[in-house]
């Protein structure tokens, strides 16, 4: 069958598309693809690899009727009608569990780094404006003996908890429901109120719909600590980032630490100019090996729905009875 992957990923995933005898069309560019380009694309395909900055929406449907399974290479699918989707019979998948542990390392990045003004203190250092050690220079704020506060107790926000063992942290969650793996780690439920009334550090895990769209909002920030800090590895829209940069600017909030945006790639232009915001381009599963994992995932997804098997990490899982 005729399959597109939207963009060059490693290799893997390709080769085991290829060996089943698909015809495997990869777009060349390292870039993502414009919407006319993959309208072009994938003109008669029955297989579509897809990135997380692909939109597929029901109007892209409409003029695709020989869909038959998209395969995202992200866990997120927020980009995805997966309503649509399923109302053609049309099977979608994600790539769970296997990008866990890089996204949760790169949560704790973003904390460190924030909490400790890490990126503030390499921009002055290499600017050449160190003149040595200073008892009252860059002073961050602790992280050992502190709340955490875990927004979303998914695969990703529960590692993320777990990671903050040798850190002897007081842990708080909400989530919709009890989390057993929270629960196991000593974490207390909370609503969303206390969590940020408590928490010295919030970290978002939740996947982007209607409710979470915006819930870091003006009131959000002004019930947090102002030594707290915020940090989103999650979707940029659950932030909303003007409200972000104004708690910044005004030190209603410590510090944040983003690797998602809401328009990406462009950002809110006051996140550049403040020197309390640790930024990253969107790298949460972005290691050499868990980009190998995730290509072989979402190729043997794809396999699994064209031959009409059920695939491992389905979305719509409805759609295999
Ligand atoms: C990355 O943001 C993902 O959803 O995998
Ligand atoms: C810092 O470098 C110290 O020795 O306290």
């Amino acid at each position: 069958m005729r399959v597109l992957i939207t963009r060059p990923i490693p290799e893997t995933g390709v080769a085991l598309l290829r060996e089943a005898g698909h015809a495997v069309n990869v777009l060349p560019h390292d870039r993502p693809a414009s919407p006319e380009e993959l309208r072009a694309a994938s003109e008669g395909v029955e297989g579509l690899l897809t990135m997380l900055t692909d939109k597929v929406d029901a109007a892209f449907l409409a003029e695709r009727p020989r869909l038959k399974a998209i395969a995202n290479y992200a866990v997120g699918f927020n980009n995805i009608d997966v309503g649509a989707c399923t109302e053609r019979r049309i099977g979608v998948t994600n790539t769970p569990d296997v990008l866990t542990s890089a996204t949760a390392e790169v949560a704790w990045t973003l904390l460190m780094a924030a909490a400790r003004r890490a990126g503030e203190a390499e921009r002055a250092l290499r600017a050449g404006l160190w003149d040595g050690w200073g008892p009252l220079q860059y002073l961050g704020v602790d992280v050992v003996d502190q709340t955490l506060g875990v927004v979303g107790a998914g695969r990703i926000g529960a590692r993320f908890a777990q990671m903050a063992a040798g850190f002897n942290m007081r842990l708080l969650y909400c989530n919709r429901r009890p989390s057993v793996a929270m629960e196991a780690l000593g974490a207390t439920l909370v609503s969303f109120d206390e969590l940020l009334a408590r928490a010295d550090f919030v970290s978002l895990h939740v996947p982007l719909t209607a409710e979470t769209r915006h819930m870091m909002g003006a009131a959000a920030f002004s019930r947090m600590k102002p030594s707290a800090v915020l940090i989103n590895t999650a979707r940029g829209a659950v932030i909303d980032e003007a409200a972000l940069v104004e708690a910044l600017r005004r030190r209603q909030i410590f510090a944040a630490g983003l690797d998602v945006f809401d328009e990406e790639p462009k950002l809110h232009p006051g996140l550049y100019e403040l020197e309390n915001v640790v930024i990253l381009p969107h790298i949460g599963s972005a290691t050499v090996r868990t980009r190998q994992v995730m290509s072989r995932l979402a190729a043997e997804n794809l396999l699994a729905m064209l031959g009409d098997r059920r695939p491992k990490t389905p979305v719509n899982p409805e759609l295999w009875g």
